[in-house]
């Protein structure tokens, strides 16, 4: 049975928040709790899209701040499915602060969740195959399998002599 495909651009889905008092903690930066929900909700969305389903939050991989995002500014978010397996999505988010007063935007995070479908009786749902398009969508295509590899060993799910994809890097390693 051949799958149906989907184009990667299908699903990308961009959120725009204000940084609130309520958002923020006693340094007057966002919290990253708050971030990490926007984060959940324009991820889910971007699968949502992407599937046709509605779909849980299987796993997030290493959320790092790496710049605060202050009070008043614009948070955006923009995220898209990297590629699809057989029931799971992996979908990348970048979340961006911006002073517009000052004019100047910064990227604050950047992440990957994976999402599984679920059909109407709550059980996992076959997704589309992906299509990246660009040149950035195709590496992000390509290095999916290695994350989703790593991220299933470390959840138990997956016995590291079964990981051909992180295999074949140590192994080019190997030989430099
Ligand atoms: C995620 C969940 C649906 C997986 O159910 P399951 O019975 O283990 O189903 P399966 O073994 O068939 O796995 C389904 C998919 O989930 C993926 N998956 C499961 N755990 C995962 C993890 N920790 N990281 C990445 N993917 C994972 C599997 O790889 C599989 O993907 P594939 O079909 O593309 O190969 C189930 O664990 C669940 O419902 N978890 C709670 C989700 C939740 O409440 N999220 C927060 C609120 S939305």
């Amino acid at each position: 049975m051949t799958l149906p495909q989907k184009l990667v651009k299908e699903s990308l889905t961009t959120m725009t928040e204000l940084v609130l008092p309520n958002d923020t903690n006693t340094l007057n930066n966002l919290m990253g709790g708050k971030m990490m929900h926007w984060m959940d909700i324009v991820s889910a969305i971007a699968a949502q899209k992407f599937s046709n389903h509605i779909v849980v939050t299987a796993s997030v991989d290493n959320v790092s701040f790496s710049q605060p995002i202050k009070l008043g500014n614009v948070v955006t978010l923009q995220a898209h499915v990297t590629r699809s397996f057989n029931t799971s999505m992996e979908v990348a988010i970048e979340v961006w602060g911006e002073d517009i007063p000052a004019g100047v935007r910064y990227l604050s995070n950047k992440a990957f969740f994976t999402f599984v479908a679920m059909d109407k009786n709550g059980k996992p749902a076959r997704v589309p195959e992906a299509v990246p398009e660009t040149e950035a969508e195709k590496d992000l295509f390509a290095s999916a399998l290695r994350r989703r590899q790593l991220r299933l060993i470390l959840a138990g799910r997956m016995k590291p002599h079964d990981a051909n994809e992180l295999k074949a890097i140590f192994d080019i390693e190997k030989q430099q």
